[in-house]
């Protein structure tokens, strides 16, 4: 019977170690017995950017990159998109199951009810120039919350823990409206209690001059799928900061606002604004061509944004989704002019050998775009629109980590390439170089 362990023999000593396979890994501390010589530190695994690392268990996110699965505590994403809503997924992912109808207006009745700022927030933001990238305006002001929050240092603290995640989630989409009324020149509007989650942030959003807001129900519909697909992803960039700054046993505003800080690059959850820009720039589809021959050329180090992923190595389950989700908003905004080019750009991509041999396929955020665009948003809101229900899946992926007993403040080593020990020279003694 093949036992579940490996055994490497290092050829520098003749020696042979046995290490135990466990979940289709093997502890990378195992690697440290294996020495040339007693003062030797013993070996290390190398692995710039994490590509073959995992540096947690986790029961929250499933994502099968060749089949192109995306599952949320074991449910499928498909199913969650076409049956679900947000703030449902949302207590999914936080507490393992689907709620009962009592959890779930209970849970509701909580988010609604910790959706105001203190006041000082206001005075806060106004600090930012009127031009301010939102993702900017965002990521400070959720890492200003730990100031006006203190007892979320207990991290150890169940209790303490679920108030600062309630927090977290009902109040990103005021401080989202806030960021982007402040760039528009506009009065903050307040958080409307008789609302749902999304209609409550498009009110906060786009009421002006009215004591109500009625957001049209498909695109209600739209954004709250749109965040049921955004809320978690795994041990993406973004989640992977959160965990490595949370593991310092920092409260959750700080491990937050360092995700946001990672989900704003252009590789990660700014690629939607990314996106805009290239179709933008494309311009036409007798463009095209010309666009993606720079792309393979390397011309500029220009990339298809919104294509290729890390786990993915086929079709974003996600994007399929958006996708159909794009045709029900476009029927009541009228179609983005631009969707005519993405979806050439997508056909000309899945032939092009150079794309096919990389396996890059539409992500998550080529389609997104397009329907935040037509849904009026401006395109520095998107990876916004991203930060809010991510903060859910961070949130989630935190408190996990907090609660995991093998977790412990993340500190790496490194392969060191600077110089030799040498002595002070003084300054009379330099060269001038
Ligand atoms: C998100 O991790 C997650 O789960 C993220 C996310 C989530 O929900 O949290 O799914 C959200 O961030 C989606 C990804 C959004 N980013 C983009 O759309 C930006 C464009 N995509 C690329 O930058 C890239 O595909 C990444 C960053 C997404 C993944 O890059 P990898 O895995 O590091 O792959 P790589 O850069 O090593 O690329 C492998 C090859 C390279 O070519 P060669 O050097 O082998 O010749 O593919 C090429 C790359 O040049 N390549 C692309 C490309 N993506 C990769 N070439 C052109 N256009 C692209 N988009």
């Amino acid at each position: 019977m093949p036992k579940d362990t490996l055994t490497i023999t290092d050829n520098r000593t003749g020696k042979t170690y046995e290490v135990p396979i466990e979940n289709g890994c093997i502890r990378t501390h195992a690697l440290r017995q294996i020495k040339a010589s007693d003062e030797d530190f013993g070996l290390m695994g190398y692995d710039p950017a994490f590509l073959n690392t995992a540096n947690c268990r986790s029961a929250i996110t499933y994502i099968d990159g060749d089949k192109g699965i995306l599952e949320y505590r074991g449910y499928p994403i498909e199913q969650l998109a076409e049956k679900s809503s947000f703030l449902e997924v949302a207590y999914l992912l936080l507490n393992g199951e689907l709620p009962t109808p009592k959890e779930l207006e209970q849970f509701i009745h909580l988010v609604t009810h910790h959706t105001y700022v203190h006041e000082n927030i206001k005075t806060f933001m106004d600090g930012f120039r009127y031009d301010a990238h939102p993702m900017s305006m965002l990521a400070s002001t959720v890492a200003a919350l730990s100031g006006f929050y203190p007892d979320a240092k207990n991290t150890k603290d169940e209790q303490s823990r679920r108030i600062q995640i309630t927090r977290l989630i009902a109040k990103l989409p005021t401080i989202a409206a806030f960021s982007f009324r402040h760039s528009m020149g506009l009065p903050y509007i307040y958080p409307d209690n008789d609302l749902s989650y999304v209609a409550n942030f498009l009110a906060m959003i786009r009421r002006i001059g009215t004591a109500t807001y009625r957001v049209h129900p498909t695109l209600e519909r739209a954004l709250d799928l749109l965040f049921i697909l955004h809320a978690d992803h795994e041990q993406n960039c973004s989640t992977t900061s959160v965990r490595t700054v949370g593991s310092s046993e920092v409260d959750p505003y700080s491990a937050v606002s360092a995700g946001i800080g990672a989900l704003y690059g252009p590789l990660h959850g700014g690629a939607n604004e990314a996106v805009l820009r290239m179709l933008r720039e494309i311009g036409h589809v007798s463009k095209i061509p010309d666009f993606i021959k720079a792309v393979k050329s390397g011309e500029g180090e220009k990339k298809l944004m919104g294509f290729g992923h890390r786990v993915y190595k086929s079709y974003d389950p996600r994007a399929k989704v958006i996708k159909r989700v794009a045709d029900e908003v476009f029927e009541i905004t009228g179609k983005n002019p631009l969707l005519d080019i993405a979806l050439e750009l997508e056909r000309i991509a899945l032939q092009d050998e150079y794309f096919v041999k990389r396996k890059l396929y539409p992500n998550v955020d080529f389609y997104s775009g397009l329907i935040y665009e037509a849904m009026g948003f401006p395109v520095e809101m998107f990876p916004v629109l991203f930060a809010i229900p991510r903060t859910v899946g961070w949130c989630a992926q935190w408190e996990e980590m907090v609660k995991d007993p093998e977790q412990k403040i993340a500190r790496p080593r490194q392969i060191y390439t600077g110089s030799k020990r040498r002595e002070y020279v003084p300054m009379d003694k330099r060269a001038a170089k």
